[in-house]
């Protein structure tokens, strides 16, 4: 189960475990990326459903979590990727409106929490699950310019490592992945001097794409990582170390 799987990095998370013989969930606020998705990897041959969702919607999260239980088995991963994740940054923390700073929260913070709840009880006792909370790495280092995504990303990773010892008896693993800067549609806003001070700060210097990401996240919810609960990983070729 992918969230925000319409574009990006959920959508290459989605197509990685499609790839990896997963029948895949996805759910997206925004329709038609949702179902061009869907439509991309049953054309591919994959097995792949989607369904609307807002997870900024309490009842729109409720009403996913009935189709998931209906239409699904037990669900073995879920990649908590959504996020309001562009166009947001630039502004000083005196410079962010009220409105926006609760929307980021909204969406970032419950919305990742609501899809929990609303999915672990798919998971079932005997083989358990792994969660994957998307943070990032700005909330490592401190990025400036960007308060309200940072303190949502901060409290993806305070929220994981609670979630990890609350479902750690039902064998649900839960983690974070903190990515740094990738280019991807969402970042194309981002000025060239920020996407140049991530590229040549790395310990591995150059820019980072989807497929960098996507390796560390089919590991977090396969079985490989079963044991592997409550901690943040980066990826971001060594931008910041955790
Ligand atoms: N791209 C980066 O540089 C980067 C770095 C670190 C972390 N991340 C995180 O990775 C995740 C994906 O980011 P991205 O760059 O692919 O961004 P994106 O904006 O391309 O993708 C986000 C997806 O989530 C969907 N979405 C947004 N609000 C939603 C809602 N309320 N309900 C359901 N779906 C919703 C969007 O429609 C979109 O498909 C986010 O959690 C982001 O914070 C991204």
């Amino acid at each position: 189960m992918v969230t925000g799987a319409g574009r990006g990095l959920g959508r290459a998370f989605a197509e990685a475990c499609a790839a990896e013989g997963a029948r895949v969930l996805i759910g997206d606020v925004l329709d038609d990326l949702g179902r061009e998705a869907e439509r991309t990897l049953r054309e591919a041959g994959y097995k792949a459903d989607f369904h609307p969702l807002d997870i900024g919607d309490p009842e729109s999260v409720t009403e996913f979590g009935d189709w998931l239980g209906e239409i699904a088995g037990p669900i073995h991963g879920l990649i908590n990727n959504a996020a309001i994740a562009t166009g947001i940054g630039g502004s000083l923390f005196d410079e962010i409106d009220i409105e926006t700073w609760d929307k980021v929260m909204r969406v970032n913070v419950r919305g990742t929490w609501l899809m929990v709840r609303a999915v672990a009880p798919l998971m079932t006792d005997d083989v358990g699950g792994g969660i994957v909370n998307l943070a990032s790495d700005t909330a490592l280092w401190g990025a400036p310019r960007l308060l309200h995504y940072v303190s949502s990303k901060g409290a993806i990773i305070a929220m994981t490592r609670s979630l990890a010892r609350e479902l750690g008896e039902r064998k649900i693993a839960v983690n974070a992945l903190a990515p740094g800067l990738v280019r991807v549609e969402a970042t194309e806003y981002v000025p060239q001097h920020r996407h140049e001070l991530y590229e040549s700060g790395r310990a591995m210097p150059r820019a980072q794409f989807p497929d960098d990401v996507v390796g560390a996240a089919i590991f977090l919810v396969s079985d490989a990582a079963r044991f592997v609960t409550g901690q943040v990983l980066p990826v971001n070729g060594g931008f910041v170390f955790n």
